[in-house]
């Protein structure tokens, strides 16, 4: 036996017991005549001692050892003198008889400690070492956590877990494909899947009508904290249900998660708010709703042409207008946010604030203030416009005094989400972000198709098996593009604290509505069937009403271990330019390779 106990498990009940013990050395400490060694596994550390007396043989082995050493040490379990009550092992110590030397290691290159001194890009390539410290260890228990309460919960209400395959076809819409070429079929190409949507789909068909898998999904497209080349869903679809069922069965899921995992009892229904509404006070379809601050509109009119309105919530209001300032008066759209008790920002900082929102990525032409102080107002447009009418807007957007109004114009759809992005850097500056508090929130009611002016098309805005509002069908079938634009599909998403954790649709059955959908995106008769023909032929064979949703695994993981990066989350993940830098992927492959598959390569070298 390797072992008779772990490096967690010892405790002052244990004293007087012989025990074995193996793992990795962590620390090394000479005091006197004695050596204290703190031996550490995956459950926890155990300090381990060399009393003066013990003998030659064992104080030579040791001598030899160095960190991440790997041990197997052998003693009596004994009550420490100095008890360490940060460690659950602190209360004892092991008296050593022998150890033996499982393996040497070379010193690792960097510490192993919750604070470590390793760069990211090293420990990303010494990630099985990186692997040891407890962060990432806790970060991969709450993973594997996660996907045991889901399979659970799940499993419980009569869902089946289905796999589907990994080689599949490439189909347009949605990101960039990676692509396998395939040897038996030279000259053809297989896609790794973006998600299994289709698949779930023909599963709804066949009958499965509870079906869910976390599996692995696979998109080309640019990286960020929240997004991974290859990530994780838990990939779900019913059958017989509407909207409401959806989000019920699923709000079930993650208040047993929120228990099961966190502890965290959420008894309230999850708010719902519609894309419109999201879009008019957030600035942002996945609000953060943990703070207020929510944009208040001072020249708006109601969208029209090929913007998705929602149109319950569009108000015509002009509190800005006719007072000669012509960045209002030329703007669209003009709105702002209070932000309590900013009243103390400098000029200094409100400048570096107006640079930060005209950065390319934000896009704003430049930010008025109001500041309300007791009995005074003073804003960077004051020449323009008296007090009373900055009073007017202050109380319009219930301003009090010590509070900072920030105000931006232009295009409205951009405004908002300019705002939506100041919103929240305002939010975290203010430090209304913290993560010990959750905010879930399912948003619905989101355009089915955005118009895209370059290619001069529409293109699904969740995908192109999303099903259009009951209500809106006249519209969907309309010739006028503008018509179409307002279509309202039957979409969801489901957001934590600002972020978007799944998203889900009720979809389309029906295969002359689906073939409307490929037509209204652009598609020829043909050019559908080539691309889309097994599903629109499925749906001949009666296919069920149906809807689901998928959850993005590891941002679910990340948002309840407290970070906003995934990559902790992922074993094994890869770096923002898409590489694993472990393996140094991705990488050339042999000339041989590259003609058994009958490819060249065009990039000179
Ligand atoms: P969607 O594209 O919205 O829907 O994806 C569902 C969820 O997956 C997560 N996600 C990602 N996580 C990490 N890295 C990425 N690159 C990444 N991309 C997406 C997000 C997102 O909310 N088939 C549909 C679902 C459906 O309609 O049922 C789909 O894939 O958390």
């Amino acid at each position: 036996m390797y072992r008779t106990h772990t490096c967690g498990e010892l405790r002052i009940n244990n004293a007087g017991e012989n025990v074995t013990l193996a793992g990795w050395v962590q620390r090394i400490r000479k005091m006197g005549g004695m050596s204290f060694i703190d031996l550490r596994d995956r459950y926890g550390i155990t300090q381990l001692v060399i009393d003066d007396g013990a003998s030659h043989e064992l104080n030579e082995v040791a001598e030899k050892l160095g960190r991440e050493y790997v041990i197997q040490a052998k003693g009596l379990v004994a009550e420490r003198s100095s008890k360490n009550s940060k460690i659950s092992t602190g209360d004892i110590e092991i008296k050593i008889e022998a150890i033996k030397v499982l393996n040497s290691s070379q010193t690792p290159p960097f510490t192993i400690e919750d604070d470590t001194d390793g760069g990211e890009e090293l420990r990303a390539k010494y990630r099985y070492i990186d692997l040891r410290r407890n962060p990432l260890k806790k970060a991969l228990e709450i993973r594997h956590k996660l996907g045991q309460e889901v399979r659970k919960y799940l499993d419980n209400i009569g869902f089946m877990e289905i796999e589907t395959p990994v080689l599949i076809k490439s189909t347009p819409e949605g990101a960039r494909d990676f692509v396998v070429p395939s040897r038996m079929n030279l000259g053809e190409f297989y896609a790794l899947p973006q998600s299994p949507q289709t698949f779930k789909q023909l599963l709804m068909v066949a009958g499965y009508d509870r079906y869910f898998q976390i599996v692995r999904c696979f998109r080309d497209e640019d990286l960020r904290a929240d997004r991974q080349p290859e990530f994780t869903q838990i990939d779900c679809e019913m059958s017989f249900v509407e909207r409401e069922d959806v989000l019920n069965t699923f709000e079930g899921l993650i208040k047993a998660l929120f228990v099961n995992v966190l502890g965290h009892e959420i008894k309230e229904q999850f708010p719902r708010m519609s894309y419109a509404h999201a879009m008019k006070y957030y600035g942002s379809d996945k609000p953060d709703i943990r703070f207020g601050m929510k944009i208040c509109e001072l020249k708006s009119t109601p969208s029209n042409g090929i913007n998705f309105s929602g149109h319950s919530e569009d108000q015509v209001v002009d509190l800005v207008g006719g007072q000669n300032f012509v960045v209002f008066d030329s703007a669209e759209y003009v709105a702002g946010i209070c932000v309590e008790g900013a009243a103390s920002y400098t000029r200094k900082q409100i400048d570096q604030l107006t640079e930060w929102v005209k950065r390319p990525q934000i896009g704003a032409k430049g930010l008025v203030y109001i500041r309300v102080e007791e009995q005074k107002i003073k804003s960077s447009v004051d020449k323009f416009y008296p007090a009373g009418h900055l009073e007017k807007i202050a109380t319009e957007m219930e301003a009090k005094p010590g509070d900072l109004i920030l105000i931006l114009a232009g295009d409205k759809r951009k405004t908002q989400e300019a705002l939506g992005t100041l919103r929240i850097e305002m939010g975290n500056r203010l430090g209304l972000r913290k993560n010990d508090n959750f905010a879930p929130l399912w948003v619905y009611d989101f355009p089915l198709l955005e118009w895209d002016s370059e290619t001069q098309r529409f293109y699904a805005m969740h995908h192109p098996f999303t099903a259009p509002k009951p209500e809106d069908m006249e519209k969907f079938y309309s010739n006028n593009r503008d018509h179409i634009a307002q279509v309202a599909a039957n979409a969801y998403d489901f957001v934590l604290n600002g972020t978007e954790i799944g998203g889900g649709s009720i979809r389309i059955h029906d295969a002359t509505i689906q073939k409307r959908m490929f037509e209204v995106l652009g598609f020829s008769d043909q050019e559908a069937e080539s691309k889309f023909g097994f599903i629109i032929n499925a749906f001949k064979f009666g296919a069920p009403p149906h809807g689901g949703i998928a959850f993005g695994f590891d941002r679910f993981c990340a948002l309840f271990g407290g970070q906003e990066t995934i990559r902790d989350y992922i074993a094994f993940p890869k770096n923002n330019a898409g590489r694993d830098v472990m393996l140094d992927a991705p990488s050339p492959i042999d000339d041989s390779q590259m003609e058994e598959l009958f490819l060249k390569s065009t990039l000179k070298k």
